[in-house]
């Protein structure tokens, strides 16, 4: 079921299910790039949401054979579709979640870094569309490299002036959704209830899980820590490997995409209780974005929660420090990009 895809206690507390949709679906969700690998399968997995009233689905192109399809679900969202430039405002009018898979995803060999130059633009466009149709809206951003897509995301937006830091979100919740699963496999544990924070960002060493603050309480030896943060570090480079050329991960972040869209809509509609990780801006370092655990509100950001960050190992310090140069530098180049635009 959907509820899988909560956090445990988001979903222990939100007895609910696509098989039985007893809270009131309100809420209208935009999918950018919906007819991509991501983008598909997300819509999917939004379409069995409860809570989703509307669900606009947009891509360049092949968006009406998706959204027919989708529409014959018998769960309660209405499905549109629109395409290309000329229907995206239309697509975005009084939509409270805009979710952003738009873009070209990697080949082996290339680093998210290689895709730089075509997404940045995409996610430039869209998102100012973004601003000028539903400047409320949360805005999810999966588009790599996500250390960059989003701090050019914050910059479209000031441009804008309708920038609200609390309402944008970098997606990194496959980091999380990759370490519960290998620290579950690795310790034997029943997977629901395995919860690692991971923060930093979302490209190699900036992808820092914090296993030792992993829920339930684990030990790991010296050993089992090092490998499982470089399998973490390095899973996307694992999925893009063993597509061997037909993309990236798309079926696991379109679950991971899912379960933080389901979050925040559960937060949206009064949980207090919810919380994800996510890249946003902050200051909890002296970077101006970072990943870390946030709570979730009816606002969005209600808290960063820098707890997570009392009693690091000394393996994790060392990682946390040891991140940042990179992580400031691709900040830095996605800043550049969107004040050259202007
Ligand atoms: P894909 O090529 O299968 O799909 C991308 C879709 O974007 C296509 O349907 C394409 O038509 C659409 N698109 C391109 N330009 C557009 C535009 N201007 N407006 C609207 N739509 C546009 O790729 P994918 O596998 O779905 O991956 C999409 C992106 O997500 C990539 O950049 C990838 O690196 C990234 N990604 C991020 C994470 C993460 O954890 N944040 C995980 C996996 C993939
Ligand atoms: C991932 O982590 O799977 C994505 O960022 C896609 C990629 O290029 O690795």
């Amino acid at each position: 079921a959907l509820r899988d895809s909560c956090t445990p206690k988001a979903q222990k507390q939100h007895q609910r299910s696509w098989k039985n949709p007893q809270p009131q679906a309100s809420y209208k969700v935009a999918v950018l790039g919906a007819v991509g690998g991501i983008g598909q399968s997300l819509a999917l997995l939004i379409k069995m949401s409860p809570l989703v009233s509307n669900l606009h689905l947009y891509d360049i192109a092949n968006v009406k054979g998706v959204a027919a399809d989708l529409s014959h679900c018998n769960t309660p969202s209405q499905v549109l579709d629109f395409t290309g430039a000329s229907e995206l405002a239309n697509c975005l009018k009084g939509v409270n979640v805009v979710v952003i898979p738009a873009g070209v995803p990697r080949k082996p060999g290339m680093t998210r870094d290689d895709l730089f130059n075509i997404n940045a633009n995409i996610v430039k466009t869209l998102v100012e569309a973004v601003a000028d149709n539903c400047p409320d809206a949360f805005i999810y951003i999966i588009s790599n490299p996500v250390n960059s897509t989003v701090p050019i995301v914050a910059e479209v937006l000031k441009q804008k002036g309708v920038y609200d830091p609390k309402k944008l979100f970098g997606v990194i919740t496959l980091d999380v959704v990759r370490a519960n699963t290998f620290v579950a496999q690795k310790k034997n544990l029943k997977l629901i209830d395995v919860d690692v924070p991971v923060v930093g960002g979302h490209v190699g060493i900036t992808i820092l899980p914090l296993l030792s603050k992993t829920k339930p309480s684990v030990s790991f030896t010296d050993d089992e820590i090092h490998e499982l943060t470089v399998r973490i570090q390095n899973a996307g480079t694992e999925v893009v490997e063993a597509k061997a050329g037909a993309g990236s991960a798309t079926l696991s972040m379109a679950y991971a995409a899912a379960r933080f869209v389901e979050s925040s809509l559960c937060a949206l509609d009064g949980d207090s209780n919810v919380y994800e990780c996510s890249f946003i801006e902050s200051d909890l370092t002296e970077l101006p974005f970072f990943a870390s655990r946030v709570k979730l509100g009816k606002k969005g950001i209600e808290a960063v929660i820098s707890s997570d960050f009392q009693g690091l190992t000394e393996y994790e310090q060392k990682a946390l420090e040891a991140l940042k140069p990179e992580l400031k530098s691709s900040i830095e180049k996605g800043i550049g990009f969107a004040q050259k635009q202007t």
